[in-house]
């Protein structure tokens, strides 16, 4: 049998996504760690022993994501965008706008009806509005990076966070438990302000339906219905948002095997 593959080095996550000729597709998940090119070395090793497939029978492998550079085994290196952009269509057809909120990045993606990339924005300069942030307020809040979405929810009003950078408002998060505010509505403020600045990045290419989320924080229940609230539509969330960009990737390894 062969088999084509897709690997997305994400600043925090590694994604392999392994696909055969009918589209079906397998995946692992692991963290980055220091050194990227050991992630996905470490990924490839797991998905082909959980498929029980050997490494002989991939036939095309292209990269993505920030670390795609270094990665020797690659037959093709691809941009992030164009690859959330074909993984996205693969699995929502009639999606028109993709949101993709990292690790330390966030980006938002306009596509044709086929799936072609028109248009993008993204803020890669500035940790607020991406997961890094979120991990941050996690770790100040002391609560568990999965539990935080529905925490979120369970608020019955929001704490404003001012600050515009993750350092000054992890002080002010600091400042607001310690002056009482309840922990529930800080992290409703917190998930309110990823949203603005999400929402701000989609009006400057326009939003355009259908839209999905993909990208770690896609898990985020909260930054999701405030960021619903703001948009004014609602989101498509594949099962596993994280895999998108490898899933594009194995989507163009596929074509390059000429199925
Ligand atoms: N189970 C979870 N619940 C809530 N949030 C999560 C969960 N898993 C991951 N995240 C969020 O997703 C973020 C990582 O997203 P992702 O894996 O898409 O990043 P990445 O692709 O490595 O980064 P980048 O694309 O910026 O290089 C984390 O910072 C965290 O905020
Ligand atoms: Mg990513």
């Amino acid at each position: 049998m062969s088999y084509v593959l897709g690997i997305d080095v994400g600043s925090l996550s590694t994604e392999v996504v392994i696909m055969d000729r009918e589209k079906n597709y397998e995946y692992v998940i692991v963290s980055t760690g220091a050194n990227s090119r050991t992630a996905a070395e470490r990924a490839l090793q797991l998905l082909l022993s959980k498929t029980d497939r050997k490494k002989e029978e991939i036939y095309f492998t292209v990269a993505t994501g920030y670390g795609r550079i270094n990665l020797p085994f690659a037959d093709k290196r691809v941009t992030e965008i164009t690859c959330h952009g074909l993984g996205a269509h693969f699995l929502f057809p009639t999606v028109a706008t993709v949101i993709d909120i990292g690790g330390q990045d966030s980006k938002v993606i306009r596509l044709d009806p086929n799936g072609k990339v028109v248009d993008f924005v993204m803020n890669e300069k500035c940790a607020a509005g991406t997961g890094r942030f979120l991990e941050v307020m996690a770790r100040s809040l002391e609560v568990e990076l999965d539990q935080m979405g529905e925490l979120g929810l369970q608020a019955k009003k929001t704490v404003p966070i001012s600050s515009l950078c993750t350092v000054f408002a992890e002080s002010e998060v600091v400042s607001l438990v310690a002056a009482g505010h309840p922990v529930k509505e800080i992290i409703r403020g917190i998930h309110d302000s990823i949203a603005e600045r999400t929402s701000s990045l989609v009006k400057r290419v326009g939003l355009a339906k259908d839209v999905v989320m993909t990208g770690g924080v896609a898990k985020n229940i909260g930054v999701v219905r405030s960021l619903e609230e703001r948009l004014g539509v609602s989101l498509h969330i594949p099962d596993e948002p994280q895999i998108v960009g490898a899933l594009g990737a194995a989507l163009i390894a596929w074509e390059e095997k000429g199925w």
